[in-house]
């Protein structure tokens, strides 16, 4: 141990078995691995070797399983992960200029104190920090049309980085892990002492899957290496890793494959049932919000700013 750390950090170093952003012990770590493991149905997508397995894969509803076979094959390619590694270095000298990926992460920490920042990408229409890359002259023109709820959403943790306990409401969808690694924490209610139904590990090509029924209620994170301090609230980290995954959301009148539930779209009801909007559990007063989905940065913008980075 060095001996120029705060207090603080050994303080922190007593309750890291608790912390951010589980906060359970590694024992409990352990237990939810297994429950998800043995979860019906399975809360990750695979080609089942067993009878069990089959059986747990067999409740996997139909349009989550189409969804998965259309994504099967995506990946980031190499040369893609090297570029947005590069836009998520840290400064080396501080006040040295930083990549746009970074500069959206700074914008979104001063915005949002209550958990370190992750980018959204919609793959259709515009986005707020568009406008960034072309002040740092990587594209000419921005996208036009409005920052409409695209189904479709490319998101990129940073290491340590993690988001809030949310709901998808009513959507249908899938989280498909496309770079790096992704936990994912399935929760049974959406309340900050929500009872944990399992802890799942995605790496590129897995997929974990929701319902408004099942697995609705989740938080993300990304295990990776974050470099020096403990993740937590204002917690940027200091590294270029990264996970990346693919979301795709079906509100219920897209879902041709699932029976509508008429009877539950009164308008008393508070729960959010499409992807325009999701509840939370705000990370420091622990009360639920809402979240007006919005997008970071459009996919057109991003694409055109990977192919102009050169990578060494
Ligand atoms: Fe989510």
């Amino acid at each position: 141990m060095k001996m120029t750390e705060s207090r603080e950090t050994v303080e922190e170093r007593g309750v890291r078995g608790k912390g951010y952003p589980f906060h359970i012990t590694q024992e409990e770590d352990r237990e939810l691995r297994r429950k998800a493991a043995r979860a019906v149905p399975a809360a990750v997508i695979n080609q089942a070797s067993f009878f069990d397995e089959y059986v747990q894969q067999l409740m996997i509803p139909p349009v989550v399983m189409d969804m998965v076979r259309k994504a099967e094959n995506m990946r980031l390619a190499p040369w893609e992960v090297a570029a947005m590694r590069k836009h998520l270095a840290p400064a080396e000298v501080s006040g040295d200029k930083v990549g746009l990926l970074r500069k959206i992460l700074q914008f979104k920490a001063c915005a949002d104190k209550t958990h370190p920042p992750y980018i959204r990408v919609a793959c259709t229409g515009s986005s707020e920090y568009d406008y960034l890359a072309l002040e740092d002259g990587h594209v000419l023109s921005l996208p036009e049309g409005k920052d409409v709820g695209s189904p479709v959403v490319l998101e990129i943790w940073p290491a340590q980085h993690y988001s809030p306990i949310h709901s998808h409401g009513d959507t249908t969808g899938i989280v498909f892990c496309l770079a790096g690694q992704l936990d994912v924490m399935l929760y049974d209610s959406l309340d900050w002492n929500a009872r944990k139904l399992g802890l799942i590990t995605l790496s590129p090509g897995q997929c974990a899957w929701l319902s408004k029924d099942t697995y609705a209620v989740h938080r993300v994170y990304c295990p990776l290496n974050g470099g020096e301090g403990t993740t937590g609230p204002g917690f940027m980290n200091s590294t270029e890793e990264f996970g990346a995954s693919f979301h795709v959301y079906l509100n219920e009148d897209e879902t041709a494959m699932v029976p509508h539930d008429h009877h539950h779209h009164d308008h008393h009801h508070e729960k959010h049932h499409s992807r325009k909007a999701f509840d939370f559990i705000d990370e420091k007063s622990k009360k639920k919000g809402t979240f007006k989905t919005h997008s970071d940065l459009s996919w057109s913008v991003l694409r055109s700013v990977l192919a102009d980075t050169d990578i060494d």
